[in-house]
This record gives C-alpha cells, sequence and structure tokens, in this order.
C-alpha cells in the first residue's frame, strides 16, 4: 500500500478563486496524486489550472469544518505559483500537475513539489487528532458505508476523544458529531415514513 498524507488541499480555477478541501494525497516514487471522486471542484479547478498546494495543519477542525460546510479559513498568497495555503499550518507543497491519469470515478493527477516551506515547529501525535481524520472521513461516506460499521468505528474513536482531546478536537468532533446526528434522524425519518 502505498503512504497516503491527509492534507488540506487549495486549488484556484481560471479567474483565481480559491476552493479549499481536505484530500490524501498518495506518494508515489518523488510524485504526490491527488485523486479527487468526480464530481468536484477540486477536479474542476485541477482541469482549469494545473497546480495545487497542500497544508499540512495539526488543527483538524479545518478538515472537520470543510466536510461540515464549514469553508472559510484563513488563507495566504503562494510565493511560487497562484492561489492560497492555510495562514495557519506547519508546513506546505506547492504542486505542479505533471501528468493525468484518467478514471471513470476517480482520475490521478501525478504531481511534483516546485516549493515547499515550514512555518512553524511540529508539536508531535495527539490521538484525538488522528480521531477526528478518522470520523472526517467516515462521514464524507455515511451514504455509502453499513450504518453499524459508522457506529461500530464512532464508538471506538470516540475513547481517544475522551482521553486526548484538546479544546480545537472537541470543538472539531461536535461539529461532526452534528452530522452523525442529523444522519441518524434522517435514517429514522425513512425508517419511520416506511413503516
Ligand atoms: C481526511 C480526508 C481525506 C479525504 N480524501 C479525499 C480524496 O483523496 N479524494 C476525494 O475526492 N475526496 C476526499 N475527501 C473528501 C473531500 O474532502 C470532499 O468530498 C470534498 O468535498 C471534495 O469535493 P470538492 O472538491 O467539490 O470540495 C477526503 C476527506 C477527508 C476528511
Amino acid at each position: 500500500m502505498p503512504r497516503i498524507v491527509e492534507t488540506i488541499v487549495t486549488t484556484a480555477n481560471a479567474k483565481g478563486e480559491v476552493h479549499i478541501a481536505p484530500l490524501g494525497l498518495i506518494e508515489e516514487g518523488a510524485r504526490w496524486i491527488i485523486a479527487p471522486f468526480k464530481p468536484s471542484k477540486t477536479l474542476d479547478n485541477l482541469r482549469e489550472n494545473p497546480f495545487a498546494a497542500a497544508s499540512h495543519t495539526d488543527d483538524v477542525r479545518v478538515f472537520a469544518g470543510c466536510v461540515t460546510g464549514r469553508k472559510t479559513w484563513p488563507l495566504v498568497p503562494l510565493p511560487a505559483i497562484k492561489g492560497g495555503r492555510l495562514a495557519d499550518c506547519v508546513s506546505h507543497w506547492e504542486l505542479k500537475v505533471e501528468n493525468v491519469v484518467e478514471d471513470q470515478r476517480r482520475p490521478r493527477f501525478a504531481c511534483a513539489i516546485v516549493h515547499r516551506e515550514t512555518h512553524k515547529p511540529w508539536e508531535g501525535f495527539n490521538r484525538a487528532q488522528a480521531a477526528v481524520l478518522e470520523l472526517a472521513v467516515l462521514t464524507t461516506r455515511l451514504g455509502m458505508l453499513p450504518p453499524e460499521k459508522i457506529e461500530n468505528e464512532l464508538k471506538y474513536l470516540e475513547i481517544a476523544i475522551s482521553k486526548t482531546a484538546g479544546p480545537r478536537e472537541e470543538e472539531a468532533w461536535s461539529w461532526l458529531m452534528e452530522k452523525i446526528a442529523a444522519w441518524r434522524q434522517a435514517m429514522f425519518d425513512e425508517a419511520a415514513g416506511k413503516s
């Protein structure tokens, strides 16, 4: 299995409007693959303007926020390419698309790092941060995965939150749990409507 790094990807359209989304970048030799599902704004932007920035942040609220409709995070311009990166990040890469492998579901954009910078020290691992990332991914697949799988994983991830979360992780978790609550309600309503 290739190594995948979970980052905040910013892309820009032809007009220079920046879009932000969490994506996993897949390591392939010296290149990093961005693989956006169809349809997505990230995919459209990469076709219009084949560059992206990957912001590596320890603030998991950005991941949870982006998948719960909170997409406004402070950005700053990039030195080497058009677009922006997260103002608050540990480091960032600026990426240039060098090759595209088309796919019906998920095209793969192979990118070279054309510029990289470090902005602040990395403060170490935290289990609650990992739990937030896992739940954020799960919430993007609520309609696709069996409900029992979601509930079982949630039970396990809650342990790391209760033992190790700080205020940022708790806030991120609460946003994701609002989404989970809405999903549970929708399933309940659907079942009630059918009975
Ligand atoms: C940690 C994490 C990793 C993700 N990785 C991917 C990915 O590799 N490809 C993808 O299409 N979506 C991924 N997603 C889901 C996207 O962030 C989400 O679907 C997003 O809205 C992309 O669509 P957009 O470009 O239209 O905003 C990921 C979400 C999270 C929380």
